[in-house]
């Protein structure tokens, strides 16, 4: 006889972390946290215990040592990094994944995961406007989708040249030339690094202000390179938020035989928007695509979407077959066959939810939305005597940096600190092309006008007591307060 489950299920907790998620969520919050790091530790790092601790005290436990080190990214002032916030819906679905215990490794471990990843592929194709031929892999970030593309990248361009790397390794196989932005996003340098490629195989093209490579410069590169090559483009560049000229890189790519991947993390969901759509011209004539879940469409994190022209390609650079996976593909897809690793959270269930519930529209007005406020905090940013927006805003960011250039590092960091003194904004300085800035991030889910405009009259305000100071003469507490200056990877 099989034997039924005896023991009374712990739902209490459920039921904890549901009531606590609903309030936190409803509620107001400090935007940045307030506990160091060593009252942190004195949280969380206890001893483990012999015989562990009731559910519910742990679930209350864990809330009483994270939340004064959280950190407001579900804020609509929170403006530090390019990143999300976290859908309801998605959270919602979340959930349910973690409660249904789902593995999407493959179609027998759990068919409904595998085919809400089926539906999520196809309307990301179409949201995306990217050839309907191309696999999704669903992965935990837009690293490991450039990672994804690139190993199918890698596989592609040596197999052209009579090189199987699947079989061979890299050892023995012909130099890939890689050609890239000298200021690309720094994940994009460790996925090559990962996949066997380093400082030998990369063209690195000195970029413009704005961060991108010119194609003049791509065009001279390529034409001194012989062998396989890759070509990394950029849709949304970290800082500036700008785009490559993707049509004719493309045309030089293929006109090389290079395979052409592009980094649209956050930049390539300016295809959703009508408006928007003319600044990614191009990048559907690429070979493969990173874009992030987490960020513009506010999935919950660990949501990156490896997108690959090439079926074929894609499979061959994340196969993995066993006797006992039993991976045909009769019924459907094998997750893991699009993926570097094997067991997986069910990351389609809230994929699908989020999609279903902003529809087409949804995904528009997040991206115009925000773009306009961007537009709209530049333009009063630029009314205040001394300060510069440094890029064109064309999309989410905005780059501010001071007029007085030997001052510009305290004065930023200055004004940065005293936005965030309060813990109502948040915001960070950045370092970028020899220059210190204030890089501002407009894409948490209800970020709109009235937080840009509360945005920046707090500028005003304060912008002229940290102006008129005598230059060359940082007030002490400018000094002790420089935060170290943000890394500028998100
Ligand atoms: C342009 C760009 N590429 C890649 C990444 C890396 O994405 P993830 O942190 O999801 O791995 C980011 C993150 O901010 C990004 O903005």
């Amino acid at each position: 006889m099989i034997p039924n489950r005896t023991d009374p299920l712990p739902t209490d907790v459920l039921t904890r972390a549901a009531s606590y998620a609903r309030a936190w969520r409803g509620g107001t919050h400090p935007i940045s946290p307030s506990a160091s790091a060593a009252a942190l530790r004195n949280r969380f790092c206890l001893p483990l215990t012999d015989k562990g601790i009731p559910g519910a005290e742990v679930i209350d436990a864990l809330i009483a040592a994270a939340e004064p080190g959280l950190v407001g990214n579900t804020d609509p002032n929170f403006y530090a990094w390019v990143m999300g916030g976290s859908n309801l819906v998605g959270v919602a679905a979340d959930w349910l994944t973690s409660a249904w215990g789902q593995n999407a490794a493959i179609y027998q471990a759990s068919p409904a995961a595998a085919i809400a990843e089926e539906a999520v592929e196809a309307w990301l194709l179409e949201l995306l406007d990217l050839p309907r031929e191309s696999s999704v892999g669903f992965v935990g970030g837009a690293t490991m989708a450039a990672f994804v593309g690139l190993a199918a990248a890698r596989g592609e361009v040596l197999r052209r040249f009579g090189h199987d790397v699947e079989a061979e390794g890299l050892q023995g196989a012909p130099k890939v030339h890689i050609f890239l932005s000298d200021d690309a996003h720094v994940t994009n340098y460790a996925a090559l690094r990962q996949l066997g490629f380093g400082e030998a195989n990369f063209h690195k093209l000195s970029s413009d202000s704005a961060g991108l490579m010119r194609p003049a410069d791509l065009a001279n590169a390529m034409a001194r390179s012989g062998g396989p090559k890759i070509v990394l483009a950029q849709a949304g560049h970290i800082n500036s938020g700008g785009f490559e000229p993707l049509a004719e890189i493309a045309a030089l790519a293929r006109s090389h035989g290079a395979w052409m991947h592009v980094d649209g993390a956050f930049g390539l969901w300016a295809r959703a928007s009508a408006v928007r759509k003319g600044l990614t011209v191009g990048a559907e004539l690429a070979d493969s695509w990173s874009v992030d879940g987490h960020k513009w469409i506010q999935l919950p994190y660990e949501s990156g979407f490896a997108i690959v022209r090439h079926r074929d390609a894609h499979r061959r650079a994340m196969q993995k077959t066993a006797g006992y996976l039993n991976c045909d593909e009769e019924d459907g897809r094998n997750p893991s066959s699009l993926t570097p690793g094997l067991s997986r959270r069910a990351q389609g269930f809230a994929a699908w939810a989020v999609l279903r519930s902003l529809g087409r529209r949804g995904v528009a007005t997040l991206v115009d939305r925000h773009c306009a406020a961007a537009a709209h905090l530049a333009d009063r940013v630029r009314r205040n005597d001394g300060l510069t927006v440094v890029n064109r805003v064309d999309l989410n960011q905005v780059v501010i940096g001071c007029r007085d250039r030997r001052n510009e590092h305290w004065k930023i960091s200055a004004l940065a600190d005293r936005l965030n003194a309060e813990r109502r904004l948040f915001v960070r300085p950045a370092q970028w092309k020899g220059r210190s800035v204030l890089r501002l991030s407009v894409i948490s889910q209800n970020a709109g006008f009235e937080n840009v405009e509360a945005l920046a009259d707090r500028i005003e305000e304060i912008w002229p007591t940290i102006e008129m100071r005598r230059p060359d003469t940082p007030a002490c507490e400018d000094l002790l307060a420089q935060p170290a200056m943000g890394a500028v990877n998100s």
